[in-house]
C-alpha cells in the first residue's frame, strides 16, 4: 500500500464528483456540536485585552494543561499540548525511534493510514501485525513480532478502523513487551470517549518510562478543525526524560506554540462541560451502531460490532474492499466508504464505514437495495 499519499481524499473527491448525492461515509469529522462551553470560551476570547492575542507557553496554555493534568492524573509539566494527535504522535514516533534502540516501529494491520505515512516519512522501517479474526490485536502477536530491532509500538483504542478496545490485562501487556524490548509504546487514545464497553484501560495507568500516551479533542469535543492535542511524556528526571525535553523543543522550533484560541476555548469547555455531553454522544452513536449492523446482517456480511470508536468494517461476499468497488459503492449505491486495501493487507476484503453522518440510516437502507 502506498502510505505516503493520503489516500482518503481519493474517496472523498471521487464521491464529491458523482452524478448523484452521496452518503459520506469515509471521514472522522464528527457532525454533531462541540461542548456549549467551547462555543462560551470562544466568544469571551473575542473580548480578551491584546496581550491574550499573543504566543502562550510553548507546551500549552497552563490553564489547560492543568485540567488536562488533573482529568488524566500526571503532572502538568510532562504534558505537550500539541496541534491535534497527529503532531503528538509524530513527536512521539521520533522521540522514540531516537531513544530507544533499534529502528523498527511496529503497527496494527489493518492500520490507520497516518501512522504507515509517518512511519515512512521519519525513515523508520515498519512492521506490520496483524489483528485476529475480531479486529484485535492480541499481546501475543505483538511479543512474537517485537524484537532489539523495535525501538516504537503503536496501539490505538478505541481502535480505527476496527472498533477494538483493549482492557487493562492486554494493555498491561502492550506496556511490557516495550519495557522487555526496549521500546516506546505509543498509546493513541484519541477515542478514549467512545467506548461503549466500559473496560478502556489508558496506558498512563501504568506509569512507564516506556509509555507515551496521546490523545486530542478532535473527536471527544467534535472540534477537528480546531487541532488541539496532546502528549503525555514520562518525567523529565526520570529515564527517558528527555523525550519530555526533546519532544518541547521540536514542538517550539516547530510551531512555536499552538493556537492560543483554540486552546482557550477548549479549556473553558473543560471546565464547564459534564458527563453527560459525552455519554449523549456514545448514545447517538450506538443508536447508528444498532442500525447500520442491522443492515449488515440484513445483507448477510461479516462484521465485529464495534466496541469503541466511530467505525465499523464489513465484509460483503464476493466484493472485495478495493478503490474499485468503493467506487462503484459511490456511483451505484450512493454510500462512500474506505477501501480495506487503504489500511493494509490482513483487511484487504473489507470496506469501511464512519458514523460522522445524520443519515446512517439512510446509508443502511441503501446498501440493503444495493446488495
Ligand atoms: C487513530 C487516530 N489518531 C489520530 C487521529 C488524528 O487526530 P487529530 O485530528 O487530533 O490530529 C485520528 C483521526 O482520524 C485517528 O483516527
Amino acid at each position: 500500500m502506498d502510505y505516503e499519499t493520503p489516500q482518503f481524499y481519493r474517496v472523498i473527491q471521487y464521491a464529491r464528483r458523482a452524478d448523484r448525492d452521496v452518503v459520506d461515509m469515509v471521514s472522522g469529522s464528527p457532525d454533531w456540536d462541540p461542548p456549549e462551553g467551547l462555543r462560551e470560551g470562544l466568544r469571551e476570547y473575542a473580548d480578551l485585552g491584546a496581550d491574550e492575542f499573543q504566543y502562550t507557553a510553548s507546551a500549552g496554555l497552563p490553564e489547560l494543561r492543568t485540567e488536562i493534568a488533573e482529568r488524566r492524573g500526571v503532572d502538568r509539566d510532562c504534558i505537550v499540548v500539541t496541534n491535534g494527535a497527529g503532531e503528538a504522535n509524530h513527536l512521539a514516533m521520533v522521540g522514540g525511534l531516537e531513544r530507544f534502540s533499534g529502528d523498527e516501529i511496529l503497527l496494527a494491520d489493518p492500520v490507520y493510514p497516518y501512522y504507515a505515512g509517518r512511519a515512512n516519512f521519519v525513515g523508520a522501517d515498519v512492521g506490520f501485525v496483524p489483528v485476529d479474526d475480531d479486529g484485535h490485536l492480541t499481546p501475543e502477536r505483538v511479543r512474537e513480532a517485537a524484537s532489539e530491532e523495535t525501538a516504537v509500538v503503536v496501539v490505538n483504542s478505541p481502535n480505527n478502523p476496527t472498533g477494538a478496545v483493549y482492557d487493562e490485562a492486554a494493555m498491561a501487556e502492550f506496556v511490557a513487551i516495550a519495557e522487555e524490548n526496549d521500546a516506546l509504546l505509543i498509546s493513541d487514545e484519541v477515542y478514549d470517549h467512545f467506548d461503549y464497553t466500559g473496560r478502556f484501560a489508558s496506558a498512563l495507568q501504568f506509569d512507564s518510562p516506556n509509555v507515551v500516551a496521546t490523545n486530542a479533542f478532535s473527536k471527544s469535543m467534535a472540534i477537528t478543525g480546531f487541532r488541539v492535542g496532546y502528549a503525555v511524556f514520562p518525567p523529565a528526571d526520570g529515564p527517558t526524560g528527555e523525550l519530555l525535553e526533546r519532544a518541547r523543543t521540536r514542538h517550539m522550533i516547530v510551531n512555536v506554540t499552538g493556537s492560543r484560541p483554540a486552546q482557550y476555548a477548549v479549556y473553558r469547555a473543560l471546565e464547564t462541560t459534564g458527563p453527560d455531553y459525552y455519554a449523549e454522544n456514545r448514545d447517538r452513536l450506538q443508536g447508528r451502531i444498532d442500525t447500520f449492523c442491522e443492515a449488515l446482517d440484513a445483507v448477510g456480511a461479516e462484521y465485529d460490532r464495534p466496541e469503541g470508536g466511530f467505525y465499523v468494517m464489513g465484509r460483503f461476499e464476493g466484493f472485495p474492499g478495493t478503490f474499485e468497488n468503493v467506487f462503484e459503492l459511490v456511483d451505484e449505491a450512493g454510500v462512500a466508504g474506505m477501501p480495506g486495501e487503504a489500511f493494509g493487507e490482513s483487511r484487504r476484503e473489507w470496506i469501511r464505514f464512519a458514523l460522522v453522518t445524520p443519515t446512517v440510516d439512510e446509508a443502511a437502507e441503501r446498501l440493503v437495495e444495493y446488495f
